[in-house]
């Protein structure tokens, strides 16, 4: 029988009502129940919780696949497998893609590549960012190739957007195989323990290919991309706390590069002095601290939001406010394998380097590095090439730049580490500081060998060269003699300090050379 074509204008109103309940009820009810017992929500749930309640409009509600293919006109969802829109997240305006696995698996095919593709070109023409909700199968299987160039065509936008509008990779389910692209190439990855999983190539493929058995979640569960792999920032406990946290991530950046972050209001006074900063570090140079302990004294309120918390924790990396600022920090970790730079702390902290400075957020840096780590582990790894990566991030970010030396500053990390030299703009000192090209023991064995080795009690020889190295070099005052140091600071008064500097700056210029792209060490 054919269906009445609605005539009346209460007959079309129904009809859309009815065609809208059918889009944003496409899924079986089977689904949506294996989804909730996986302790996963639906794409429309995600996005009610992400943004500001009853902000969500969405967008190509009724789009649907032109596949015939396998029997899939039988079967054309509207909206098919990803919900889009735009919405606000504390009244800023954010653009959305939540992939829906609860319809064909969320499985990307040519229309939901074109559903994503429109909010990413909006999202870049107004300048807001976009928010990405992965939970896919991958491409369509039954779309063959077209599902492959749909992906291009996702990637394309992800390279054009990247440094214009922050991007953000929430991975909810599964996102495997070349799909994996797309949010490796935005500024920051969610991962939720348990239930969510990035990889190129599954458990199957690995074990008949090197014969290695791994399970889903060793291999590309939160935690191993949190602390192994690096490819993810954040790690949650459940989707609830995802959402949360990427709600409060926004808080810190602006809606596109031509924007400043925002600033709040701050609550914690601009001049307050911390005593307990003055004898934070240990007498002993040998002695570990916590790098996030001089970090919360002195931003506002203790607040740090920190960026790959679980990789590479001999340096951290997080986002704070000073006066109300949003700052990116940057610290040497002395707690873990003694803050020293490696391969994998370079490239953590050079990603966050350029993060911040794309999108105009000031950053702040807290020395306390005693060198590169020695091996050929690391050298065979390109820790030349690593450790470039760092000095080029730094050296090329135009955001106003300090940095406190609170301890060491050896060698060529010293400069590495937002130096002067680096084109920073204020460089602060504790009385703590050893700003030298080495440690005064390694100093005293190579400069003084053979008066060491000659003398009849060796061992009070060089006692004493390193007695005298320390009195030369380890201070922070013959760099301060150099202008290398702006000002060597009593630790209590650091955030009145660095606030005093970051209001200074808020005018700063800098020139660009024209050029295509700067060509950083990859
Ligand atoms: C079409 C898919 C699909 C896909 C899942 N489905 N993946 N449909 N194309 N790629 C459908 C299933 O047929 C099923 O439909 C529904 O989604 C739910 O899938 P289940 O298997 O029942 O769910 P689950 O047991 O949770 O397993 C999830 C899964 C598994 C691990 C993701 O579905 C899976 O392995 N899918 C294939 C993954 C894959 O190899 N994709 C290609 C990767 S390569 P019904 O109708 O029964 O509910 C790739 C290349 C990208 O993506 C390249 C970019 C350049």
């Amino acid at each position: 029988m054919r269906e009445k074509y609605p005539e009346t204008h209460e007959e079309k109103l129904a009809q859309l009502r009815e065609l809208r309940q059918q889009a944003v009820h496409s899924a079986s009810e089977e689904a949506v129940s294996k989804q909730h017992a996986k302790g996963k929500l639906t794409a429309r749930e995600r996005i009610e919780k992400l943004l500001d309640p009853g902000s969500f409009e969405e967008l190509d509600t009724f789009v649907r696949h032109r596949t015939h293919a396998f029997e899939m006109d039988k079967r054309r969802p509207y909206g098919d497998a990803v919900v889009t829109g735009y919405g606000t997240i504390d009244g800023r305006t954010v653009f959305v893609f939540s992939q829906d696995f609860t319809v064909f698996g969320g499985s990307l095919g040519e229309v939901m590549a074109e559903k994503m593709c429109k909010v990413m070109d909006m999202a870049a023409e107004v300048g807001a960012p976009v928010i990405g909700i992965n939970d896919s199968g991958g491409a369509r299987i039954q779309e063959g190739v077209v599902s492959l160039g749909a992906y291009g065509d996702v990637f394309v936008r992800n390279v054009q957007c990247s440094g214009v509008i922050p991007q953000i990779s929430l991975v909810m389910g599964p996102c495997a195989g070349g799909a994996v692209y797309s949010p490796a190439m935005t500024d920051f990855i969610f991962m939720v323990k348990e239930t969510s999983h990035m990889f190129i190539t599954g458990p199957e493929v690995i074990k008949t290919v090197t014969g290695e058995e791994v399970e889903f979640e060793e291999l590309g569960g939160a935690m191993s991309h949190n602390s192994k792999s690096g490819v993810a920032h954040f790690a949650s406990e459940d989707e609830e706390a995802c959402l949360e946290d990427a709600r409060y991530l926004l808080s810190f950046l602006p809606l596109n590069n031509l924007e400043m972050p925002p600033r709040v209001e701050p609550l914690d006074d601009a001049e307050r002095e911390d005593p307990e900063l003055d004898t934070l570090v240990p007498d002993d140079p040998q002695k570990p601290y916590d790098m996030r302990d001089v970090v919360s004294r002195v931003v506002d309120d203790g607040e740090f939001f920190e960026v790959h918390e679980h990789y590479a924790q001999n340096i951290i990396c997080g986002f704070s406010r000073l006066d109300g600022y949003p700052v990116g920090v940057v610290g040497n970790q002395p707690k873990h394998l003694a803050g020293v730079l490696d391969i994998e702390s370079s490239e953590k902290a050079a990603r966050f380097v350029r993060t911040c400075d794309a999108f105009n957020v000031p950053l702040l840096t807290f020395t306390d590095v005693p060198g590169f780590m020695p091996g050929t582990s690391q050298e065979w790894g390109g820790i030349i090439r690593h450790g470039a990566k760092l000095l080029y991030a730094f050296t090329e970010a135009t955001v106003p730049k300090l940095t406190v030396v609170t301890r060491k500053a050896y060698g060529g990390a010293y400069d590495v580490m937002n130096s002067k030299h680096m084109l920073a703009d204020f460089n602060f000192a504790w009385p703590t500081a050893e700003v030298a090209v080495m440690g005064p023991e390694g100093a005293v064995n190579i400069i003084y060998r053979k008066d060491i080795t000659s003398s009849p009690t060796p061992d009070e020889r060089r006692d004493k060269l390193i007695d005298d190295y320390k009195a030369h070099f380890a201070n922070p005052y013959s760099a301060a003699e150099r202008g290398y140091i702006d000002d060597v600071i009593e630790p209590r008064q650091t955030r009145p300090k660095l606030i005093k500097a970051l209001r200074v700056l808020q005018t700063k210029r800098v020139e660009q050379p024209k050029r295509k792209h700067g060509n950083i060490p990859l």
